[in-house]
């Protein structure tokens, strides 16, 4: 156990090699009832672990599950500072996720320590933080929010009330401009929203120019100033399924076309062009895209790697975590 504890340390996962010829979902399945554990997935991860998820949502409706969840364990298909959130609303439940390294640029763009000094210099300003940061962060923050809550939680606050939104940065400008208030941002951004680009956008547009462009709040402000439509990946989603429209460009991860294709297989959905020349011509996360359903099945057979959060900081993360869940009911 010891030995396996390191090398999960070392790596960030359950390094075993898989035999060829299980059946892997199969087995995920099995492994899920042997253990009473729930597997939770963001849109993000591949269509494959999407299918075998008990609950597949937005950061919103994952914390809310993870709160609610009578699982011994959760297997947290996403990334580091959802697990972690797992675990600060569920101390008792054993939360483990696929890989360590799947970490976030949000999150990493707001270090603790300098986090605290930036705060220092707004002593009469309350901190709003994206639930995309770190357990740290969430406990010097006074209340979460998400890409599906954030406006209704700024707008519930007194109008006078000073504002220090972080640490995404775009997401905090969206939010200032729809809102009229005025806040001071954290200067961070999601490496994969940023990456539209706005030249293949407009090609897009004239090839396909009955399409609707809909793009996720983490974007720029010059691409979310071309949107039709701006919401969080579940927003997004349930857009494409009502709008009359046939046709539709998305701006964020291309993971959620696999739910959008499925939910509606008759229309056109089309992923917005990320500036790198990569093979899938789409917006990938690379972080998300660590998780593999090797190692969903390595960390549920192992439980390992597991989440730790130090109970001090849990704590104090549980109070703004929990405040946003009340906020979005
Ligand atoms: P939502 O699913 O909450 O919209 O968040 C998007 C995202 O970037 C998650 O990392
Ligand atoms: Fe973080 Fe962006 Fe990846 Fe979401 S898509 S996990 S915000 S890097």
């Amino acid at each position: 156990m010891e030995a396996l504890l390191e090398e999960v340390q070392r790596v960030g996962y359950v390094n075993k090699p898989v035999a060829e010829d299980i059946d892997l979902v199969a087995e995920i399945n099995r492994l899920k009832k042997e253990k009473n554990a729930v597997i939770l997935a963001h849109y993000y991860v591949d269509g494959a672990i999407q299918d075998i998820a008990d609950y597949i949502g937005d950061s919103l409706g994952l914390s809310q599950q993870a709160a609610a969840t009578p699982a011994d364990m959760i297997v947290f298909c996403g990334v580091h500072f959802m697990g972690e959130t797992a675990k600060v609303l569920s101390p008792e439940k054993k939360v483990v996720i696929p890989d360590l390294n799947a970490g976030c640029s949000l999150a990493d763009s707001a270090p603790a320590d300098k986090f605290a000094e930036f705060k220092a210099q707004y002593p009469d300003h309350i901190v709003l933080s994206y639930i995309n940061c770190s357990a740290e962060i969430k406990a010097l923050s006074d209340i979460i929010v998400t890409s599906s809550n954030a406006l209704k939680i700024v707008e519930s606050l007194p109008k006078d009330q000073k504002i220090i939104f972080a640490p995404d940065a775009n997401l905090g400008r969206f939010v200032s401009k729809k809102t009229g208030r005025d806040m001071v941002l954290w200067d961070g951004a999601c490496i994969v929203h940023i990456d539209i680009s706005l030249e293949k956008l407009h090609k897009l547009r004239t090839d396909y120019p009955e399409a609707k462009f809909i793009a996720h709040p983490e974007c720029q402000e010059h691409i979310l100033s071309e949107a039709d439509f701006v919401g969080s990946t579940t927003a997004l989603l349930k857009y494409v399924v009502d709008s009359p429209e046939q046709t539709f460009i998305v701006g964020t991860e291309a993971g959620i076309l696999h739910k959008m294709k499925e939910a509606v297989p008759h229309k056109k959905i089309i992923p917005a062009p990320a500036s790198q020349n990569n093979t899938c011509a789409c917006s990938e996360c690379p972080y998300m895209k660590m998780n593999t359903m090797e190692k969903v099945y390595n960390a549920m057979l192992y439980e390992q790697p597991e989440i730790i959060v130090p109970e001090d900081v849990r704590l104090k993360a549980y109070e703004s975590v929990a405040r946003m869940l009340e906020l979005s009911k």
